[in-house]
């Protein structure tokens, strides 16, 4: 039996920057971010043992044998008990060695005891490490993916009854990257620091019926980021802006959520552009500095603030670590911005994104 799992990602209002305790992944400080609907990652899973005999391979079955070779796996394997492991990766339909996903496995295999090996087989909706957190929804998908198949659930409940709430899955993720673990909520989810890396918490704030909003995606570049966001994260503390942040991170979280229960846009939306330009500031007087924004980015940004300032639209951005833009606004605003960026910017690939409702579970016969 094969699974197939949507993650979304998410774009983080207030942003996870820094880590506190790198291996415990206890963050900095808190964060709150937004569940998207259509950028996801799908993700299709079985135990390898019985991945042999299946048509929809996107590869030759020679291929699995020889990767498979040293297997020895035939069904769900008992916690804790070890065995060699031989997972076979498909990214985009091609056979892949990456880095990333067998450091998430061999994560979640040291915390469950599972060790059966298995075909992963994955896909974006959009352009992976361009600051659309593919991190977020790729391994977010594949905690839930890996789980249903070790555990033999197709469903949340299954999950849940075999001991995997939605908060352990979160958690599992938030292992994996942390801004993966709000990635198993929909709507509007906090990821609290807390006192210690055993009481952080993630939580849904806000399901996403409070306030449905619309976020355009800029396709400022597509191309691979030259300094990924784990090792950036570990220059925040040498930015002299970064220990005035942490301390005021609570008060904005508050400021925020605040503006989100009143559902006043132009509140969120100031707090929104003030906070994804902190980040930026920190990220570029770090030792050494990074810069993620490029020559088109904050040109658009401009755009964005005078089309603001003119009446064109009511939308306001926000960046995660890469050069591409969410521009967010409620949703009875976006065929204007879609209009003047069709008439301003009419090159300029945008994804039509909204707040989403969490990842799901599908049996694929
Ligand atoms: C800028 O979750 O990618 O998107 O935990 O090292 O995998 P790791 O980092 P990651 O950091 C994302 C940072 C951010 C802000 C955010 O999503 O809150």
């Amino acid at each position: 039996m094969m699974i197939e799992v949507k993650a979304p990602s998410n774009i983080a209002f207030l942003k996870y920057w820094g880590k506190a305790d790198r291996k415990a992944q206890w963050p900095a400080g808190d964060s709150l971010s937004m569940t998207l609907q259509n950028a996801v990652t799908m993700t299709r899973c079985k135990l390898i043992s019985s991945a042999f005999d299946d048509s929809n391979y996107k590869f030759s079955e020679t291929e699995i044998r020889q990767k498979s070779k040293h297997s020895e796996s035939t069904g769900s394997t008992p916690p804790n008990q070890h065995e060699a492991h031989s997972d076979v990766i498909v990214f985009d339909g091609q056979p892949k060695e990456d880095k990333k996903i067998s450091t998430a496995l061999s994560i979640l295999r040291r915390q469950t005891g599972y060790q059966a090996s298995l075909y992963l087989e994955t896909k974006n909706t959009f352009p992976k490490s361009c600051g659309i957190a593919s991190s977020a929804s790729g391994m977010a998908a594949l905690v839930i993916a890996s789980l249903c198949a070790w555990t033999g659930s197709t469903s949340f409940d299954d999950l849940e009854k075999n001991g995997f709430t939605k908060n352990r899955l979160a958690h599992l993720a938030r292992l994996c990257s942390g801004s993966a673990g709000r990635s198993l909520y929909g709507g509007y989810v906090e990821w609290l620091k807390k006192d210690s890396p055993a009481t952080q918490s993630i939580t849904c704030a806000f399901p996403a019926d409070h306030w449905q909003l619309s976020d355009l995606i800029l396709l400022v570049s597509k191309d691979e980021k030259s300094v990924g966001s784990t090792e950036a994260h570990d220059l925040a503390w040498s930015s002299p802006f970064f220990a005035p942040r942490i301390s005021y991170l609570p008060e904005k979280l508050q400021l925020m959520k605040r503006a989100m229960v009143a559902r006043d846009m132009e509140n969120l939306g100031t707090l929104l552009e003030a906070e994804a330009l902190e980040m930026h500031s920190v990220i570029m007087t770090a030792t050494p500095p990074v810069n993620y924004l490029t020559k088109n980015t904050t040109a658009l940004l401009s755009w964005i603030r005078e089309s603001r300032k003119a009446g064109v639209f009511q939308a306001w951005f926000t960046i995660d670590a890469g050069p591409n833009i969410h521009l967010l606004s409620d949703m009875s605003e976006k065929p204007k911005i879609i209009a003047a960026l069709k008439a301003d910017h009419p090159d300029l690939e945008f994804i039509e994104d909204q707040t989403g409702n969490g990842p799901v579970i599908n049996i694929l016969v």
